[in-house]
């Protein structure tokens, strides 16, 4: 099945689906990296993966047709940091997922990405925090949750260390929920 892949940053995510759709484990071929910040590093990755790379600003007229050549079936969302226009979600309905550093319904919803919700986890000392995969729907970090994962929080944690634990755990859960939705029969279009 054919993938696109939605980022705004490093795209750590990003790499490990790379990877785990080269070394066979996921079977999907990455046909578009997006971006809405022409200097995320994670466009570098896919020119490094020879993956085709289309930069997002209004334009969501043309990237649909994009997407439609290309024939995606399923859009990745992994730290994209726009907010993705509601008839752009409509066409492609049951087929965006979305990873979240947090475990919504907690620390969700605007401006709630990357560091900023680490920071509030740590400050309300939280015994845990987690990261969540969900469909996207026309409200933020909304939309059926697919798969949840927990992730301890120590007194001692800085921010970074809470950071790495959690990009460990969507590094683990996101290619897995991919591969078990692609392996599926619901995503059609
Ligand atoms: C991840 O923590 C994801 O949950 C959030 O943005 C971060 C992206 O990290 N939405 P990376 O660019 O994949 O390294």
């Amino acid at each position: 099945k054919n993938l696109a892949i939605f980022i705004s940053g490093s795209g750590t995510n990003l790499q490990e689906i790379i990877d785990k759709s080269r070394n066979g484990y996921l079977k999907a071929n990455i046909k578009l990296v997006v971006s809405d910040n022409e200097n995320a590093y994670g466009l570098k990755r896919a020119k490094n993966a020879k993956i085709d790379t289309f930069i997002v600003k209004k334009n969501y007229k043309e990237l649909l047709s994009e997407l439609d050549k290309r024939e995606i079936d399923l859009i990745v969302l992994a730290g994209f940091l726009s907010i993705v226009p509601k008839d752009f979600i409509d066409s492609f309905k049951g087929h965006i997922l979305n990873i979240h550093p947090s475990l919504i319904p907690k620390y969700c919803g605007k401006g709630m990405y990357g560091s900023k919700v680490h920071e509030l986890v740590l400050e309300n000392k939280e015994g845990i925090s987690g990261v969540t995969v969900h469909f996207v729907d026309d409200k933020i970090d909304h939309g059926t949750i697919i798969a949840r994962d927990f992730v301890p929080v120590y007194n001692s944690d800085k921010l970074e260390d809470l950071e790495r634990r959690i990009h460990k755990t969507e590094h683990r859960i996101y290619p897995r929920i991919i591969k078990t939705l692609l392996e599926g029969d619901i995503i059609e279009k």
